[in-house]
């Protein structure tokens, strides 16, 4: 092509570019490598001597005007690029956000967490365990002799002659006396198993048991501990009264009860008449316990208090039956929404 033929070409073709790939093909065609500004440029072999210089001149004219348009329009193709990808890539931010349901804890697992809160902050740490028990630990170290009526078939769920699914957290004491030696100061959090279902009772639930091993413990520890705890769980103004009882692996045995915090201990549906809600068990370590754990019964004392977590739970929430805790209801669970 001649010099004014390819300005010709140059400036109708450049008029039709839109976009980006057009732009780098209209390039290559005219100053690319190969394209027809330097074929003009090699054509300067051809030209008679006398005139080389002229042509080199104004084939040098015609590179720098290709080149300014063409930065002009890369300039102005850029621009509507980007332009283009703002538009498409916006957001309106004053849009109402996607509405995101979250989920919470359920009411067990944050009763739970709540409890072992507070007897953490009193320096207890946690040991767990297993669900799968053996005679000993479940029942014989614990001074449960064979023919108590815990044992009995209806009560246990027995796996073979000797395993059972615990039915207390109380083997978790004998397993931290094995492992640990005093000072000991444990929570062992966790499920057991009993054959009985009715409305406050089912067949699988959840125990937090307490176990203090050091010299001098005596049941005011023990009654100090578990006034602390109820006030924190339920209300400051709750008081806590011990009750003669018997568990075979505490000696004395107490049942704690607590102020009604419903109706201030004036009588209600909740204490039935009487201002007192019975919450736990405990006692001082039977010494005959420690001395199945190898520990000195003339050196230390111990203090011990088993939990049910629903009971807890169920008392503090006005949860009239244990089964609405099990049965994954969500309009039931919504409600613990903290
Ligand atoms: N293990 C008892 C139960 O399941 C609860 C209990 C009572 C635990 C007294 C204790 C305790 O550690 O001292 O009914």
């Amino acid at each position: 092509m001649k010099m004014e033929e390819i300005k010709a070409v140059f400036l109708a073709e450049l008029k039709q570019v839109e976009h980006s790939e057009q732009l780098s093909a209209f390039w290559t065609k005219f100053l690319g490598k190969s394209g027809e500004v330097q074929k003009l440029m090699g054509g300067i072999k051809n030209v008679p001597k006398e005139e080389k210089k002229d042509y080199g001149k104004k084939v040098n004219e015609i590179k720098n005007w290709a080149q300014s348009l063409y930065d002009e329009k890369k300039d102005e193709i850029d621009r509507l690029m980007i332009a283009a990808r703002y538009a498409k890539e916006a957001v309106d931010v004053t849009l109402p956000a996607k509405h995101v349901v979250s989920g919470n804890l359920h009411p067990l697992t944050s009763m739970k967490y709540e409890m072992i809160d507070v007897f953490a902050g009193m320096g207890f740490d946690i040991f767990e365990g297993p669900e799968i028990e053996d005679d000993d630990h479940n029942f014989t170290r614990l001074n449960v002799l064979k023919d108590h009526p815990s044992r009995d078939m209806q009560d246990t769920f027995w796996l073979t002659e000797d395993l059972l699914l615990r039915t207390h957290t109380s083997p978790g004491q004998i397993r931290v006396m094995d492992s640990r030696k005093p000072p000991i100061k444990v929570l062992v959090p966790g499920k057991v198993y009993r054959s009985d279902s009715d409305a406050t009772h089912s067949p699988m639930f959840s125990q937090m048991e307490g176990l203090v091993v050091d010299e001098n413990i005596t049941l005011c520890d023990l009654q100090g501990m578990l006034d602390q705890f109820v006030k924190a769980i339920f209300s400051e103004d709750v008081k806590t009264r011990l009750r003669p009882s018997y568990f075979p692996f505490t000696e004395p045995s107490v049942e704690v009860d607590v102020s009604c915090f419903r109706c201030g201990g004036a009588g209600c549906s909740l204490c039935k008449g009487t201002g007192w809600i019975e919450v736990l068990g405990g006692g001082i370590v039977n010494k005959k316990v420690l001395e199945n754990c190898g520990i000195d019964s003339s050196k230390y004392s111990g203090l011990a208090f088993g939990i049910g977590i629903e009971r807890i739970a169920m008392l503090k929430y006005g949860i009239d039956h244990m089964g609405k805790l099990f049965e994954n209801d969500i309009e039931f669970l919504k409600q613990f929404k903290a």
